[in-house]
C-alpha cells in the first residue's frame, strides 16, 4: 500500500447486512451487528492507512420505514457502541460527526450521538468519521435552499456548500459500495459530483481490509480529470 496516491476521503455503503444474514441462516439484526464490527474494523484500517475523511451510510431517511423490530435493533446497536464502546471510540482519535436529521430519533440516542460528538471534538488527531444517520441528500439538499431562501440570498457553489452537512469537507475522493447494487440511493448526491465510484459484489460484513485496500489501489490507477483533459 505504500507509495500510491491514496484518496483523502472515502465513503461506504454498506450494504448487504441482511442478504449475509439470510445467506447464515440468520435474522436480518444478526447482519447489522456484524456489520457494525465490520465498519469498525475498516474504518480503523482506513485511517491507519492515511485517509483522513471516513463517512459512512449508517441509515437512511428511506430506511426509516422499515419494520419497527428492525429499526429498533440498529438504535440498540448506536446505543451499544455509542454508550459502551466509548473506548473504541476514542482508541480510533478521530473526530466522530453526524450527518442528517437528528429529530425523529429517540430521545436517549439522540444525546449520544451529540454528547460523542462534543466528546470528540478536541484532540483528534486522526481524521474524521462522518455517521449519517438518518441521511437523505435530496433532504439535504432541499434543506440547504431553504437555509438560502431564509437568508433572502442567492447563492453561489461556494456558499451553498457552506449549508450542505458537509460543509467545510472536501467532497468524498471515491464511493466504495457493497452489496452488488450498482447506484447511489440518495447518498452525498451534490458532493459526488466528481467521485469515483467502486461497486463490490461482496456484503458488507464479508467486505475485508485486504477488499479496502483492493479499491484503494484501483482508486489510485484511475485518471480524474474533473472535466479537464488529460495534461502532459
Ligand atoms: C444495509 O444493509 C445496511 C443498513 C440499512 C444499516 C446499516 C447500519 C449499520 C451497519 C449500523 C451502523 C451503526 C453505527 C454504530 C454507526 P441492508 O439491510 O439493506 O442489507 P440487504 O440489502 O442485504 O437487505
Amino acid at each position: 500500500m505504500r507509495n500510491i496516491r491514496l484518496p483523502a476521503h472515502v465513503a461506504f455503503i454498506m450494504d448487504g447486512n441482511g442478504r449475509w444474514a439470510k445467506k447464515h441462516f440468520r435474522p436480518r439484526g444478526y447482519g447489522h451487528k456484524m456489520g457494525v464490527q465490520n465498519m469498525i474494523k475498516l474504518c480503523s484500517h482506513a485511517f491507519k492507512l492515511g485517509v483522513k475523511i471516513v463517512t459512512v451510510y449508517a441509515l437512511s431517511t428511506e430506511n426509516l420505514s422499515r419494520p419497527q423490530e428492525e429499526l429498533d435493533g440498529i438504535y440498540d446497536l448506536f446505543r451499544s457502541y455509542f454508550q459502551k464502546q466509548k473506548g473504541k471510540i476514542q482508541e480510533l482519535g478521530v473526530r466522530v460527526n453526524v450527518m442528517g436529521d437528528l429529530t425523529p430519533l429517540h430521545e436517549d440516542v439522540r444525546g449520544l450521538l451529540l454528547e460523542t460528538m462534543r466528546d470528540t471534538a478536541v484532540n483528534a488527531p486522526n481524521g474524521l468519521l462522518n455517521l449519517c444517520i438518518n441521511y437523505g441528500a435530496r433532504q439535504e439538499i432541499i434543506q440547504a435552499v431553504n437555509h438560502a431562501v431564509a437568508f433572502g440570498r442567492f447563492v453561489d457553489e461556494n456558499s451553498f456548500k457552506s449549508l450542505l452537512y458537509s460543509a467545510g469537507m472536501p467532497d468524498p475522493d471515491l464511493i466504495i459500495r457493497t452489496g452488488g447494487e450498482v447506484r447511489l440511493s440518495n447518498f452525498l448526491l451534490y458532493q459526488a459530483a466528481y467521485t469515483e465510484l467502486y461497486f463490490s459484489n461482496k456484503m458488507w460484513p464479508e467486505f475485508s481490509r485486504r477488499d479496502l485496500e483492493k479499491a484503494l489501489v484501483n482508486y489510485s490507477q484511475r485518471d480524474r480529470r474533473f472535466g479537464n483533459v488529460k495534461k502532459g
